[in-house]
């Protein structure tokens, strides 16, 4: 079944709510939707078509896919929907930073942060990353055994992550990470308890400990007269429209959300290219032929990673295959219509990512097949939001650019100088 887009206000009253349930009184059908968001998803979807109700994480809520949904969410932001947390993870989230804003108070720290995202910061950054990339893939090969490479890979990111944002500053990067894991694994918690032992509590306490390593590398660093090319840097030189340089506890904040939004979305993206790749040897191949031989010391520039379409082409198929961010979710602002549908004001909205990048335009979905990111692609002009692995609209990725780079770098050296293969 295909929804008919009807958007906007309108005359939503007389519309019928969207299809489904509400599950359990207190829960809903969280519980459900946590053990498989796929198969949550992909059901509901054959039941009830591309749009349905549910109720989610303390919310009635209407789950959506498709390239107009998809549409309907990235026009709507700021007009009939806007992005609220939930009270526990508002309280885990850093308070002033980007991800928290709404409206004008949003745009305008969009234009401050967005310097620090063109293509010229990112050409800065990738000598750092070649470096420090390539120490690691070969601490990789020298040790013995088999290598899992979801830890390794995860320490392997959050330095790059950290050296975009901090550049070299001396950092204990094995207390950040266990802290930052300890942090980010409360985000999204049933019971939001403020407790020694409950996971909220615990993420919590390492936020707090996390401001407060960082805090004295910030106040260090205001203190310089030059700024260094790096986040931080950015973030101590933006002037607001009277002249005004960011709190430091905005600018501590601001830290914690860049690596929180980089960190795990490049190490799950690296990590299912280098499974597909091993999956598919044909496809490894062909993106070996792509590098001509180049070297593990020649330098990657923004020029050279062009020069490789094929290599790109794989790295949004694996995007669009195994999508890191899942879905995105907003609240509505007043009572909105959509395919023919009423959502009442307050009802949380959510898009599926992975289920708009498993259905029609896409033939065959579930394939993995690179090939489709050239002319299928193109023959999908038409629907830009079927292909939306970083968002879209107003909150559309900071740092997509950065992400793309960064994962074109990691996969065009393991392809020059490495071979993996899948332990059975
Ligand atoms: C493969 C890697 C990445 C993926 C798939 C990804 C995906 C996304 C998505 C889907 C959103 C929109 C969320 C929403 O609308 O609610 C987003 C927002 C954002 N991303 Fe990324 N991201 C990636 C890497 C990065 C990196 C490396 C950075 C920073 C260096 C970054 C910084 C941000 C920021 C700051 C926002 C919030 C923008 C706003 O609220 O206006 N992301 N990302």
């Amino acid at each position: 079944m295909t929804t008919m887009p009807q958007s906007g206000a309108g005359e939503p009253s007389r519309l019928p709510l969207p299809p489904g349930g509400s599950g359990h009184p207190l829960l809903g059908e969280t519980l459900a939707f946590l053990r498989s968001p796929r198969a949550f998803v992909t059901e509901r979807q054959r039941r009830y078509g591309n749009v349905f109700r549910t109720h989610l994480f303390g919310s009635p809520t209407v789950y959506m896919v498709g390239s107009d949904a998809a549409h309907w969410v990235f026009v709507g932001e700021n007009k009939y929907l806007q992005i609220r947390w939930s009270y526990g993870t508002r309280r885990v989230l850093p308070a002033q930073a980007i991800t928290m804003l709404t409206g004008e108070a949003h745009q305008a720290r969009r234009r401050l942060l967005a310097p620090h995202f063109t293509h010229s910061e990112v050409r800065a950054a990738l000598p750092r990353i070649q470096r420090l990339a390539l120490r690691h893939l070969s601490q990789w090969a020298e040790r013995p055994g088999v290598l899992k490479v979801l830890p390794a890979m995860s320490t392997l990111v959050f330095e790059l992550a950290l050296g975009v944002i901090l550049s070299e500053a001396r950092v204990d990067s094995e207390r950040m990470s266990r802290l930052f894991k300890t942090w980010t694994s409360g985000l999204f918690t049933l019971v939001p308890v403020e407790l020694p032992f409950t996971r909220h509590g615990r993420a919590l306490a390492a936020k707090r400990e996390l401001l407060s390593l960082l805090s004295p590398l910030v106040e260090e660093r205001a203190r310089g007269a030059e700024q260094l090319q790096d986040v931080l840097g950015s973030l101590l030189s933006v002037r607001d429209d009277e002249g005004r340089p960011l709190p430091h506890e905005t600018v501590l904040d601001e830290i914690l959300i860049q690596l929180l939004a980089g960190y795990d979305t490049t190490l799950h993206s690296l990590v299912n290219l280098m499974y597909l790749l091993a999956l598919h040897p044909e496809v490894r191949e062909r993106c070996i032929e792509e590098q001509r031989g180049a070297s593990l010391e020649e330098a990657l520039t923004l020029e050279s990673l062009r020069e490789l379409p094929y290599l790109h082409q794989v790295i949004h198929e694996t995007l669009r295959l195994i999508p890191p961010a899942g879905g995105i979710r907003r609240v509505t602002t007043e009572e909105v219509a959509f395919g023919g549908y009423r959502i009442p004001k307050g009802w949380a909205v959510s898009l599926g990512i992975t289920g708009t990048h498993w259905m029609e335009p896409w033939t065959e979905p579930g394939r993995f097949d690179p090939e489709r990111m050239g002319a299928e692609r193109a023959e999908h002009k038409q629907q830009p939001h079927c292909l939306i692995p970083f968002g879209g609209g107003a909150r559309v990725c900071l740092g997509q650019h950065f992400a793309l780079a960064e994962m074109g770098i990691i996969l065009s050296l393991l392809l020059r100088g490495f071979r993996w293969e899948l332990v059975p």
